[in-house]
């Protein structure tokens, strides 16, 4: 053994932890350590002894860095069983188990309708839930003496600039057919900017909706779809052929679908559309009070007072508008008769979906 490996198993005796062997390590082969140091003797040394004293320096660098090595791993070994006395793991607890989450059936839902109405070429837009006076009834056509605007139903925001006016009221939307306002005036808005065309127009607009109102079948926040779709040569037909196409998708293609004459302000005419009774198909039942028909949504060809209020040209453009609630058509696909369990949060009823 040479004297610098007597120095260095010496040494190596004392260290005792994995921090004072790194020490060591780097004392001897590091860039500046004892190793470098003695190659750096060769130079001074006559020829003939270099070959051989390189040599010994090379056996003494493998001699040391084995024995690092060995002493590493004792090192190491030991301090991990310290470690783990002092903080025993036991592996015989059961883990925390995570509970997966699910989506609500409203989600769902509407997550369908979306894809079913975006796959026929519609985009989809939004509207505030705070809503002025305007959009959600004066622009729609529904006169100031509508019943629609009654107190009962309509949630009025408190005006606290103390106008009594009712151009400067704002509600919670009663339903998503003020989209329709506001899509149409941010087309006229861009064409004037920049000469876009205004239609073809063709969206869906998904949202809360408010109404002062609450028993099994009323719930004062719901969800709606509105729909609306504008261009030249748009007919009732179009409107009929899309809706019976939407709800054969949503119920199966079996289900018949018809119109009924109703009454809506902001559409002339106005249809009411049914569909044949999910559940007793169409020989009367309970959900269907025996007549084998649904009210599934509220249609129309968009009444020519809403496209001036907009500034449409009432001789190039007609179109149709629709409206739908989702928690219905989700009642219907999912036989829920009390509207109140979507928003109850009971996770019993949550994770049947
Ligand atoms: N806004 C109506 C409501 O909430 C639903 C509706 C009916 C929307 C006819 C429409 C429509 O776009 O054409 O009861």
């Amino acid at each position: 053994m040479t004297a610098l490996q007597e120095l260095f198993l010496k040494e190596l005796e004392a260290v005792t932890s994995t921090a004072a062997l790194r020490e060591l390590r780097s004392r001897y082969t590091g860039k500046n350590g004892v190793l470098t140091g003695e190659l750096k003797k060769l130079p001074a040394l006559a020829p003939h002894e270099r070959a051989a004293f390189g040599k010994q320096v090379n056996i003494d660098k493998v001699f040391i860095e084995k024995r690092l090595k060995e002493h590493e791993q004792v090192l190491t070994t030991k301090e991990i069983k310290a470690k783990l006395s002092k903080n025993p793991v036991d592996i015989t607890l059961p883990g925390y188990y995570k509970k997966p989450g699910g989506r609500h059936p409203v989600t769902i839902v509407l997550a369908e309708i979306t894809e079913i109405f975006v796959s026929m070429g519609f985009s989809i837009e939004e509207g505030p839930e705070v809503e002025s006076d305007y959009y959600n009834f004066e622009a729609l056509n529904i006169p100031i003496n509508h019943p629609a605007r009654d107190m009962q139903d309509t949630f009025y925001i408190e005006n606290t600039a103390g106008s009594q006016s009712n151009e400067s009221a704002f509600v919670l939307r009663t339903h998503t057919s003020p989209v329709q306002i506001r899509v149409m005036e941010k087309r006229v808005n861009e064409s004037r900017a920049n000469g876009t065309p205004l239609p073809p127009l063709r969206f869906i607009a998904p949202g809360k909706v408010y109404r002062c109102d609450s028993d099994v079948s009323h719930s004062p926040m719901f969800h709606q779809v509105e729909g609306l779709v504008v261009d030249k040569n748009i007919s009732f037909a179009n409107l009929k052929g899309l809706l019976e196409g939407f709800l054969q998708r949503v119920f199966g293609p079996e289900v018949p679908v018809r119109l009924r004459p109703s009454f809506f302000p902001f559409t002339e005419p106005s249809a009411e559309v049914d569909m044949g009774c999910y559940f007793c198909k169409g020989a009367g039942c309970r959900v269907c009070k025996g007549t084998g028909w649904i009210e599934i949504m509220g249609a129309g060809m968009v009444d020519p007072r809403v496209f001036r209020n907009v500034g449409y040209d009432t001789g190039k453009y007609s179109g149709f508008a629709f409206g739908m609630g989702i928690e219905r058509i989700a009642s219907l696909k999912y036989g829920i008769d009390d509207i109140r369990l979507y928003y109850d949060g009971d996770l019993r009823f949550l994770r049947q979906f």
